[in-house]
């Protein structure tokens, strides 16, 4: 049946000092059982070959700004009119007298995400910033 899941167990071999590796590292990250953390590396690392294949998935693009700089909100906003097709949701936080943040939520092709945010950490007065790409 579509949607369906179903759960199949397997066993894994490797050295015992790999896994005791392992279990010091899934309990640093919190984890209280292997099959979640291999789960989830799993899934971590099929994101990671979705966005080299290029397909499309959901970024969310940070970053810091100078108010201060001549029209550079007006770039800033006209940039984004000129990429609604990839932007679905802004944010936008005054930190204090002179810098904002803004957070891009955006859907698109892994490269048009990595083009779009390249432009924009190329304007004068983008001071840092970083994309997270994810999946499902
Ligand atoms: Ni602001």
């Amino acid at each position: 049946m579509k949607g369906n899941k179903h759960i199949v167990r397997f066993g894994v071999s490797m050295e015992d000092e790999l896994l005791e590796k392992f279990d010091k590292l899934i309990h640093q990250k919190g984890y209280t059982n292997r099959s979640e953390a291999i789960r989830d590396l799993i899934r971590e690392k099929l994101i990671e070959q979705a966005i080299e294949k290029d397909k499309v998935c959901f970024g969310v693009f940070s970053f810091v700004y100078d108010h201060n700089v001549r029209e550079l909100e007006e770039k800033l906003t006209d940039f984004q009119h000129e990429n609604f097709n990839l932007i679905t949701s802004t944010m936008h936080i005054h930190i204090d007298k002179d810098h904002c943040l803004e957070v891009i939520i955006m859907k698109g092709k892994a490269s048009e995400l990595k083009k779009l945010t390249d432009k924009v950490l190329s304007f004068r007065g983008v001071k840092n910033g970083n994309l997270v790409l994810t999946s499902v």
